[in-house]
């Protein structure tokens, strides 16, 4: 195992308990940069750290998948140098990493849209490490690259019509079916760094039911001890779908 720093679990998590699936929306990283008076593309370069230590906590956990959210639909609207650099970032961090997350067995896919904006030799590195990594099968690492909850649905609808579904067979399944990766199970857990209290179009579908876990923490100062909190904090909740406690 290519774990930088193995850690142990803490008591207090129950392991039968762990969410099989969490999903992390990596915020704080321009905030972080400008409080050190750095640029804020060295909040992005930071935050890797923070990636790497939080998937083999994941791991270690026996998570099944995780979903981090690295570029929005909207994320477009930063300065083209920003937008640059998180290319490349993105690009970088593949190519470096991919290599320890196959050994590891991590299998990486992604979610969002594959269109024109993303240059085309950031979206063969990302063929390249999906088809590497397609047989893993310990956890599943699905990058939200380019992503938007409501791109997704959209995209999903547009499926349905070019398959010519009729209305009375539209349902949930046949929706859910049609998502970027539905062979995934629900994010049951739901992490947003930097103090911020929203979603910002992430996995809308998907988070119907899921628990939302706020901190203050800044992403490039996250470490996999964060995410064993969010999971105490998951496992204090009472989750009920509707129904009432027994
Ligand atoms: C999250 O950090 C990374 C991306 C959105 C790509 P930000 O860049 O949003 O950092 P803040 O929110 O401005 O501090
Ligand atoms: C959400 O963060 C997107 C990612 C983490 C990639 P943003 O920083 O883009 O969200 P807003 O703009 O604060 O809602
Ligand atoms: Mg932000």
């Amino acid at each position: 195992m290519s774990d930088p720093r193995p850690t142990p679990i803490p008591d207090s998590i129950e392991r039968s308990k762990v969410p099989r699936h969490v999903g992390v929306v990596m915020d704080g990283n321009g905030r972080w940069a400008e409080r050190r008076g750095l640029d804020r593309t060295e909040g992005h370069g930071a935050g890797e750290v923070s990636l790497v230590d939080t998937i083999y906590g994941a791991l270690s956990l026996g998570m099944k998948a995780l979903t981090v959210y690295a570029f929005s639909t909207e994320n477009w609207v930063r300065p083209v140098d920003e937008v640059r650099y998180l290319m490349n970032f993105n690009q970088g961090l593949l190519q470096r990493r991919q290599h320890e997350l196959h050994a590891d067995g991590v299998r990486i896919v992604f979610s969002g849209r594959q269109d024109w904006r993303v240059p085309r030799r950031v979206l063969k590195n990302m063929d390249e490490a999906v088809e590497l990594t397609k047989k893993n099968k310990k956890m599943t690492l699905n990058i939200a690259f380019n992503y938007g909850g409501r791109a997704e649905i959209v995209d999903a609808v547009r499926r349905l019509v070019s398959d010519k579904v009729s209305a009375a067979r539209v349902d949930e399944k046949a929706i859910r079916s049609r998502l970027y990766h539905p062979e995934l199970a629900d994010p049951e857990l739901i992490v947003r760094t930097s103090g911020e209290y929203r979603i910002s179009n992430f996995l809308l579908w998907e988070m119907a039911y899921a628990e939302l876990v706020f901190t203050d923490v800044l992403w490039p100062d996250f470490r996999r001890e964060d995410l064993f909190r969010a999971v105490e904090e998951f496992q204090r909740r009472q989750r009920r779908f509707g129904g009432i406690t027994p």
